[in-house]
């Protein structure tokens, strides 16, 4: 609230988190509307009509409305606070039930009350983080003159080979139509088997192919029964992609785009960041500042790999080179090697999706990957293969149908161009803004292995 709003009258709306009463005959009620991270202090009068009836039954989780006369507060903690003329209970709260009665509750608890939790210090502080990223990146992408562009969550094609899938049917799994022995997907909705997406980035490509640089922003798809702290079955993509783009402009873009989130965040949440900082992780805000003025080093995957290999460290998963790189590895990279963000490129082609584009020694491909400290991959990407033969190639080299790659090959027929694009997981990025150690707490309804009720 304005300071220049003291003085005057104002009706307020939220939920109560404390009331204490004073021994003069009056009540403080702190409220809290989710519009920023600290509340506002209510004083409410005895002399208040419904002071015995309501205001001296107002328990934690309460909603009210009340109005009066904004002041500056004497009490520490707070620059004004209201006079209540007038407060107004909306929704009674039971204390011996509400489950948010307790000032701290473990993350573990709280998962299990998802439509509760955003009323917590973490959770609203988290989704105001939330909102902030997601307008930073739409800032970001719409000053540089990218298009918006909606890429489909229902898709027919088993593209990518990015992860498992999940299938989309309205077939009675009871009685699903079967034909030489496998389910005959003809006979479903579709008329042929679907899918939720894993990325939108053959659809940008279509696009990028058409009107430059486009991204997306929208929810992805993995049925990979991963159970870490990093992944979920549903997790948001921003996934920008550019004609006339090569692997080193891509890396660019990251690097540029990361580095102007972390200043966005910083400069717009200090509340909520200071908040992080103290209860959650005690270097976060130190470590998004570095990141702004840090450079990002770039080395190839072979050169990765022989510093993994030099290591002194005992690793859980071997080093070798035409292995994936596993979180272990990216984090010793970032965190021992280099202190500080490291992008990797040029990885084995067999490691790595059939579009890349292949490199001249023939044995990789154009890949990045963005790694940052404590939490690993945060962007992959790669310039894309547009040369149609060698797509061809590719495809079908990997076990692929090129069939069902029509459209995609024939974007490489008609005015095909150098391009290239990555993709961001919004999740992990607010695990990394927010310093919380688990990916089912910076989004509002996770969704992993076994866990869909809530
Ligand atoms: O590296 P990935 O699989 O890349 C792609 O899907 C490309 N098609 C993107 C592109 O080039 N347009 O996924 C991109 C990012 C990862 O770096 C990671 O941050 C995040 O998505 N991600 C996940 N986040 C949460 N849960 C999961 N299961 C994730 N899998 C990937
Ligand atoms: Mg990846």
């Amino acid at each position: 609230m304005k300071s220049d709003a003291i003085g005057t009258h104002v009706t307020v709306a939220g939920w109560v988190r404390t009331r204490r009463d004073s021994k003069g005959g009056f009540s403080f009620i702190e409220i809290n509307d989710g519009s920023a991270f600290s509340g506002l202090q209510i004083i409410a009068d005895q002399d208040l009509p419904n002071y015995e009836s309501h205001v001296l039954k107002l328990q934690t989780g309460c909603s009210l409305t009340a109005d009066g006369i904004l002041t500056a507060s004497p009490g520490k903690g707070q620059k004004v606070e209201l006079k209540a003329d007038n407060i107004q209970v909306v929704g009674w709260a039971d204390p011996e039930v509400y489950p948010l009665q307790k000032k701290r509750h473990s993350f573990e608890f709280l998962r299990t009350i998802a439509h509760l939790r955003p009323r917590t210090n973490t959770f609203g502080a988290v989704a105001r983080v939330r909102n902030a990223v997601a307008s930073a990146i739409h800032r970001f992408f719409q000053e540089k003159g990218f298009l918006y562009i909606h890429t489909p969550i229902l898709t027919g094609s088993d593209c990518e080979g990015a992860g498992e899938m999940f299938r989309v049917t309205t077939l009675d799994p009871a009685r699903v139509p079967i034909q030489d022995g496998h389910a005959d997907y003809s006979r479903d909705f579709f008329g042929g088997p679907s899918h939720l997406t894993v990325s939108g980035q053959m659809e940008a490509e279509v696009y990028a192919l058409a009107m430059g640089d486009v991204y997306a922003f929208g929810p992805t798809f993995r049925a990979e029964n991963s159970n870490t702290s990093r992944h979920l079955a549903e997790f948001w993509m921003v996934e920008p992609e550019m004609a006339f783009c090569d692997l080193e402009g891509d890396v660019a873009l990251a690097v540029e785009f990361l580095k102007y989130v972390f200043a966005y965040v910083l400069e717009h949440c200090p509340e909520d960041m200071a908040f992080f900082n103290r209860f959650v992780d005690k270097s976060v805000i130190q470590t998004l500042e570095n990141l702004v003025s840090q450079d990002f080093t770039t080395l190839t995957y072979t050169e990765g790999i022989k510093l993994l290999e030099k290591a002194k460290v005992k690793f859980e998963f071997p080093v070798a080179w035409g292995s994936d790189i596993q979180s272990e590895h990216e984090r010793y990279l970032c965190e021992k090697v280099f202190n500080g963000p490291v992008v990797l490129v040029d990885y084995p082609k067999d490691i790595k999706a059939f579009y890349m584009k292949m490199n001249e020694d023939e044995k990789t491909v154009r890949a990045m990957d963005v790694l940052l400290p404590k939490i690993g991959e945060i962007i992959g990407g790669s310039q894309r293969e547009d040369d149609h033969d060698i797509l061809h190639s590719r495809i079908v080299e990997m076990g692929f149908n090129p069939d069902e790659y029509w459209w995609y090959l024939e974007l490489r027929k008609f005015g095909s161009v150098p391009h290239a694009g990555f993709g961001l997981g919004f999740e992990r990025l607010i695990q990394f803004v927010t310093g919380l150690s688990n990916i089912r707490d910076v989004i509002p309804f996770p969704r992993t292995p076994g866990n869909i009720a809530f």
